[in-house]
C-alpha cells in the first residue's frame, strides 16, 4: 500500500469528480494521502477532506506564492486550524524565487514565522523550495530546524544540498519529475539518500509522472514514482512502498 505524502485534492481541477477520483485512489493501492494546504482557504478545504475520508490527513500553511496575503492575525488562524486532530504538519511553506509572486523579504518573513509556529505546536514542516536553495538552507540553520523536523517536498536540489538536509534530520520527498528523461540530478539524489529518509508524493494535480505526463495528476500515480525509486535503488517496488509508508507515518505521527 502507498502513502502519497503531498497532494492537493482540494484543487479546482477536481471539482467535477473529486469524490470519484479519491475513491479510485483507495481502490488502486493508495491507503494514505496527506492533503497539503497552501493558503487559508485551501487549508480549511484540506481539513474538510480529512474529515470526510479516513485515509486523508491534512497540513495547514501558507505557500510562498500567497505569503503577501498573510497579516499579523494569520498565525493565530493557522494555530486554530492546526488544533484539528488530523492536521499533521505546517505546510506547504517556503520560498519560490522562480515565480516571485510575493516579494522575497515577505516570503522569508512568513516562512520563518510558520517554522516558529510549527515548533510551538510540535508539528513537522512541509517545505516548498523553488530556485531558492541558498536562502532556504540559511533559514533552516538560523531557525534551528533540526528540532522542528520536516520534509522538502518535491525535492529539486543537488546531492550536496540533500546531504545538508539529511544532517538537519529532514526527509526528502520525491515526485513525478524523477521519471522525466532529464531527471539526472534527482536520480542521483535518490541513489544517495538512505531509503529511510525518502518519501514519495504526487503533488496532484501537478507534476504528472511518465507515462501520463501532460494529463491531470492524481494520487494513484504515486506508484510510478515508487517504481522509479525502486529501479534507481535496485530494490523491489514492495520495499519502496513499505518503507516510504513507514517513513511518512513516522514523520507525520500517524498510527
Ligand atoms: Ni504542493
Amino acid at each position: 500500500m502507498l502513502f502519497d505524502t503531498h497532494a492537493h485534492m482540494d484543487d479546482d481541477r477536481f471539482d467535477p469528480d473529486r469524490d470519484e477520483m479519491i475513491k479510485r485512489c483507495f481502490e488502486e493501492g493508495v491507503s494514505l494521502i496527506l492533503n497539503a494546504g497552501s493558503n487559508m482557504a485551501t487549508s480549511v478545504k484540506s481539513i474538510g477532506l480529512a474529515d470526510k475520508y479516513d485515509g486523508i490527513y491534512a497540513s495547514v500553511g501558507v505557500h510562498p506564492h500567497d505569503a503577501s496575503t498573510m497579516d499579523e492575525a494569520s498565525i493565530e488562524v493557522l494555530a486554530n486550524l492546526a488544533a484539528h486532530k488530523k492536521v499533521k504538519a505546517i505546510g506547504e511553506i517556503g520560498l519560490d524565487y522562480y515565480y516571485d509572486y510575493s516579494p522575497r523579504d515577505i516570503q522569508k518573513k512568513r516562512f520563518i514565522q510558520q517554522i516558529d509556529l510549527a515548533r510551538q505546536l510540535k508539528l513537522p514542516i512541509i517545505v516548498h523550495d523553488r530556485d531558492s536553495h541558498q536562502d532556504v538552507m540559511d533559514i533552516f540553520k538560523n531557525t534551528g530546524v533540526k528540532s522542528v523536523g520536516g520534509v522538502l517536498h518535491s525535492f529539486s536540489g543537488s546531492v550536496e544540498m540533500a546531504r545538508e538536509c539529511l544532517k538537519l534530520g529532514l526527509y526528502l520527498s520525491i515526485s513525478g519529475p524523477v521519471t522525466f528523461s532529464n531527471a539526472k540530478k534527482t536520480v542521483e539524489v535518490v541513489r544517495e539518500v538512505p531509503l529511510d529518509m525518502l518519501l514519495i508524493e504526487t503533488d496532484s494535480p501537478y507534476l504528472t509522472p511518465v507515462p501520463n505526463r501532460g494529463k491531470r495528476n492524481y494520487p494513484a500515480y504515486v506508484r510510478f514514482v515508487a517504481e522509479k525509486v525502486a529501479e534507481i535503488k535496485g530494490i523491489t517496488f514492495e520495499e519502496v512502498a513499505q518503507k516510504t509508508m513507514e517513513n511518512g507515518k513516522r514523520l507525520f505521527s500517524i498510527e
